[in-house]
């Protein structure tokens, strides 16, 4: 089992966006039992809210739907997920401070598994939620592809069932 947590600021837009994306391409490519897949804010700012209307359209535009409600991050995330993705470089930050700088080989930014490392942009202050969709979109295929090359025995689970 390989346990993913997808980390923003206020979990109501990138974060929740990532991990209906993940999900629906491990559930495409018969992969979802490979995977325990959720998502958590840094802040506390939007704890219990849905997904921000604007974001879930986007995510409706590609046929993904889900239920979510923002809830904050804690030490037992980091303790119990074996990748923990943020957006941002802001997002970084404030993972290693709650972590007292522990477990950063876990932590990484969503896009710096593509060809073109970088930020996913925060679409609450930008307005862009396409672009958080595809640079999203982007981050959750080049992990996979990641993960297939690099870690092949942790999708055993799959074969075996
Ligand atoms: P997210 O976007 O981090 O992608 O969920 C934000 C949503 C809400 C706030 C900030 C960012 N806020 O300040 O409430």
């Amino acid at each position: 089992m390989i346990n993913v947590t997808f980390v923003c600021l206020g979990n109501i837009c990138r974060s929740p966006m990532a991990e209906l994306v993940f999900k629906d391409i491990v559930e495409k490519r018969s992969l979802a039992l490979s995977f325990n897949i959720s998502s958590c804010a840094t802040s506390s700012y939007e704890v219990g809210n849905p997904i921000y209307p604007p974001a879930a359209r986007e995510l409706e535009k590609h046929g993904i739907y889900g239920k979510h409600r923002s809830r904050q991050i804690t030490k037992s995330d980091i303790l119990n997920n074996d990748y923990v993705l943020v957006m941002d470089s802001n997002n970084l930050m404030d993972v290693l401070r709650l972590t007292g700088g522990e477990h950063g080989h876990k932590i990484f930014k969503l896009c710096s598994f593509t060809d073109n490392p970088r930020d996913v942009a925060d679409p609450w202050y930008t307005g862009d939620f396409e672009k958080a969709f595809n640079d999203v979109y982007d981050g959750c295929n080049a992990f996979l592809e990641y993960l297939l090359k690099e870690k092949k025995q942790a999708f055993d689970y799959d074969k075996r069932h």
